[in-house]
C-alpha cells in the first residue's frame, strides 16, 4: 500500500515536469515547482470515509501529502484545528454565517507549523541534513522546532523588527540565528548567499522548495472535511508570501477532480496591511503579477512581503475563484482584534484580525451578502503579538480594595 500518491513536480509556468524524488528548488524558468499526485491512485487508497476514521492531525490526508513512508514523518501534532462559529461577531459584522478556523492553536503558535511539519519530513526523507531559510518570524519558528525534532541543522535570518518571541522560538530550538536590518527580501538575499557559498543547506525560502505549500493545502483540505465535504461561499485569508491562499487553492482543485466535495470553488479574499499590499494593488490593476512595495510596513508582521515568488499563483487563485484583494489599515485590524477578543474570547493574530476588517469592509460595500457562509483564516495566536494588545490596567496596593 502506498502511503502518499505523490507522482511528480510541475512548472505552473513553463509546465516542465521533474522528478519528484530528487531534491528540487525552483524550476530552471525561475518559477516555484508545485507538487502533482496520481489522483485516480489516491482514490483507490482512500475515501472521505476511510479519512474520518483516522487520527485527528493532518497525516489524516497522507496520499495527498508528499512524504512517501510513515515512518519519515515528523510531527509534533499539528492539524485539524478548530473551525468556531463566531455568532456575536458575525451578528456585529451582518455576516451570520460567519466561522473562525484557529490556527493559534497549532504548535508554534501557527499556521507555519503544518508547511514545516510537511517541509521537514519530506526534507528529511529526501536526505536533507540542514535547512536555511528568511522568515518574517513565524515560519522560522516552525521550521527551527521541527528541525531539531529531525535533528536537522537550521539557519535562519529574519528582520531586527521581526516579533521578539520568534526568536526566542528559534534560539530554543537550536536554529543559528541572524538578525538583518532590513526586510524579509533583504534577509532572503544573505540566505541565498549563505546556501551557495556554504553548501549542504536546502533553501526553504517561500515557495522556494515545493512542499511546504502541500502543508498550507491542509487547511483546505481540513475547512472541506469539517464543513461536511463542502465548500463555503467565501475563505478569507490573510497574504503575504502567498502559500496558504494558494495552497488553499490546491486543495480544493484537487478534492474537486477527486470528486470528493459538494459545491462550486468558494470565492477567495487576499487580505493585506495598507502599509504593504502589492497583490491588492495589482488586481486593482488587472495585474497577472505585482510590483515591489515600497517602504512595506504593517503591525501585522506575517504579511509584510513586498514582493512575492508566487505572485502570480496567488492572483490567478483569486481571479479563477471571482475572489477579491482588499487592504485595511493598521488602527482597522487592531480594532478588529479588540473585537473578537471582547464579542467571542478569541485572542488572535493582528494577520488575522486583518481578514475581520476586510470582512467589516466587504460586507458595508456590499461584495458580501448576507447570506454568504464565510470562513475567516485566524493564522495564529494573539499570545505571540502581546505588544499589540496593551493593557491598561489599575495597580492597587495590598491593602487596598476593589469593592
Ligand atoms: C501569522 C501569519 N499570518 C499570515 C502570514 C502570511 O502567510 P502566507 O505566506 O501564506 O501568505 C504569515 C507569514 O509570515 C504569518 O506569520
Ligand atoms: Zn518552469
Amino acid at each position: 500500500m502506498s502511503y502518499s500518491a505523490l507522482s511528480h513536480l510541475e512548472c505552473p509556468r513553463c509546465g516542465a515536469c521533474h522528478d519528484a524524488d530528487l531534491v528540487h528548488g525552483t524550476c530552471g524558468c525561475g518559477s516555484p515547482l508545485l507538487a502533482r499526485y496520481d489522483l485516480r491512485a489516491a482514490a483507490g487508497l482512500t475515501s472521505p470515509q476511510d479519512i474520518a476514521g483516522r487520527p485527528a492531525d493532518l497525516w489524516r490526508y497522507h496520499e495527498l501529502l508528499p512524504v512517501r513512508a510513515a515512518g519519515h514523518v515528523v510531527t509534533l501534532g499539528e492539524g485539524m484545528t478548530p473551525m468556531l462559529a463566531m455568532p456575536r461577531l458575525g451578528k456585529a459584522l451582518g455576516v451570520p454565517n460567519l466561522l473562525m478556523k484557529d490556527e493559534g492553536l497549532l504548535p508554534t503558535g501557527t499556521f507555519k507549523a503544518r508547511g514545516a511539519a510537511i517541509g521537514v519530513s519530506r526534507a528529511a526523507e529526501l536526505g536533507v541534513t540542514a535547512i536555511a531559510m528568511p522568515t518574517n518570524g513565524n515560519a522560522g519558528a516552525a521550521w527551527a522546532a521541527y528541525a531539531a525534532r529531525a535533528e536537522m541543522r537550521s539557519l535562519v535570518v529574519m528582520p531586527a523588527a521581526a516579533p521578539a518571541i520568534a526568536r526566542a522560538q528559534c534560539a530554543a530550538a537550536g536554529a543559528e540565528l541572524y538578525l538583518v536590518e532590513g526586510l524579509i527580501g533583504d534577509a532572503g538575499r544573505l540566505i541565498a548567499d549563505a546556501v551557495a557559498r556554504r553548501g549542504g543547506y536546502l533553501n526553504a525560502t517561500t515557495l522556494g522548495e515545493p512542499y511546504r505549500i502541500e502543508g498550507k493545502k491542509t487547511m483546505g483540505l481540513e475547512i472541506a472535511e469539517q464543513l461536511g465535504w463542502r465548500m463555503p461561499d467565501v475563505i478569507v485569508y490573510p497574504t503575504g508570501g502567498g502559500v496558504g491562499i494558494i495552497g488553499i487553492y490546491k486543495a480544493f482543485r484537487e478534492l474537486t477532480e477527486l470528486g470528493w466535495v459538494r459545491g462550486g470553488m468558494p470565492r477567495l479574499v487576499a487580505v493585506q496591511a495598507a502599509g504593504c499590499a502589492p497583490i491588492v494593488a495589482a488586481f486593482g490593476a488587472g495585474a497577472a503579477e505585482s510590483e515591489p512595495w515600497p517602504d512595506a510596513s504593517t503591525v501585522a508582521f506575517g504579511i509584510t512581503v513586498p514582493k512575492a515568488l508566487g505572485d502570480f499563483l496567488i492572483l490567478e487563485a483569486i481571479y479563477a475563484t471571482g475572489g477579491t484583494a482588499v487592504a485595511v489599515t493598521d488602527q482597522a485590524l487592531l480594532a478588529d482584534q479588540r473585537e473578537v477578543a471582547r464579542l467571542e474570547g478569541s485572542i488572535i493574530c493582528p494577520e488575522g484580525a486583518a481578514c475581520f476588517a476586510a470582512v467589516r469592509q466587504l460586507r458595508e460595500s456590499g461584495w458580501l451578502a448576507e447570506a454568504d457562509e464565510v470562513v475567516v483564516l485566524n493564522t495564529g495566536t494573539g499570545l505571540i503579538y502581546p505588544e499589540t494588545m496593551p493593557a491598561d490596567v489599575p495597580v492597587l496596593p495590598a491593602s487596598g480594595s476593589c469593592a
